[in-house]
């Protein structure tokens, strides 16, 4: 049973590269900004979410392998990085989830039956590392909504539309239902030729569905540097004005429901 108190959002493509990190952690603290109370799940097992918010893992820390494997309890895992901003860290060992978990029973549950417990968040975003891995079926099982990063480009359209094929596949095998929540655009520049054709392509696709969209900042990329989000590295950028407008729109979207 999904908590429908919680909305769990699940960043994902199966494509690496799009903006899914910088999405999950800018996103996730300017909620926290506006006095939500959030949890980010790191489930990539590069670990840049946990990484770009200063997190130190090591040997002993429990991540979301040693959660999802029951060896540590969810609610004793996850870490504070920031006023009202939580996080359940991942580094390498995620990756051993694949094989470990391959010929368990129930193995696609693995995320929702260690988070069961977890209730006192308003938002919880789950960052997704790349490919249709086992993680990220777990991710789509416990997820309540799928936002989709989008990064403009000549294969954009058709990642979009493999993803969201996946999506209803898994979804119809395993009985879930998971929402379509819809899109983000990144690297949105406006110079470009393609950029508004691209636009109104998407646009027409998530007709009625959540769609926001992110300019090119070099100053995302700068803040991970700097271990810091957007809104401690530079809130008069303009990436820290998009991330905000589309917190709020998060925010009403989800009271529209
Ligand atoms: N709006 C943006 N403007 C400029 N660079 C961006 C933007 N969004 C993401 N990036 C950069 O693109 C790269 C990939 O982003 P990332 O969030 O790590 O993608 P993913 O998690 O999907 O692999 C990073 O170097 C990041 O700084
Ligand atoms: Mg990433």
């Amino acid at each position: 049973m999904k908590n429908q108190e919680t909305k769990i959002v699940m960043i994902g493509v199966f494509k690496g590269g799009v903006g899914k990190t910088t999405t999950s952690i800018n996103l996730a603290h300017a909620l926290a900004l506006r006095k939500k109370e959030v949890l980010i799940v790191d489930l990539d097992p590069q670990g840049n979410a946990t990484r770009s918010l200063g997190y130190e893992v090591t040997e002993l820390t429990p991540t979301v392998y040693t959660v999802m494997k029951g060896i540590s309890r969810a609610e004793e895992s996850i870490g504070q990085v920031r006023e009202n901003l939580f996080l359940l860290p991942s580094n390498r060992t995620t990756a051993l989830l694949e094989t470990e978990l391959a010929s368990e029973v129930g193995r696609e549950k693995a995320l929702s039956r260690a988070m069961k417990e977890i209730k006192n968040f308003e938002y919880v975003i789950l960052d997704c590392g790349p490919g249709s891995t086992i993680v990220n079926v777990n991710a789509l099982v416990y997820a309540t909504d799928v936002l989709m990063p989008i990064e403009i480009g000549v294969d954009s359209v058709e990642g979009v539309e493999d993803f969201i094929k996946a999506k209803e596949a898994i979804c119809q095998k395993l009985e879930i239902e998971t929402r379509l929540m819809g899109a983000v655009m990144t690297k949105v520049d406006r110079r470009l030729t393609l950029t508004e054709t691209i636009l109104a392509h998407c646009r027409t696709s998530f007709e009625g569905k959540f769609f926001a969209q992110i300019r090119t900042d070099t100053n995302l990329g700068h803040a991970r540097g700097h271990r810091q989000t957007i809104f401690e590295y530079d809130r008069k950028s303009r990436a820290a004005e998009d991330y905000a407008t589309m917190a709020n729109d998060v925010i009403k979207w989800f009271k529209r429901k």
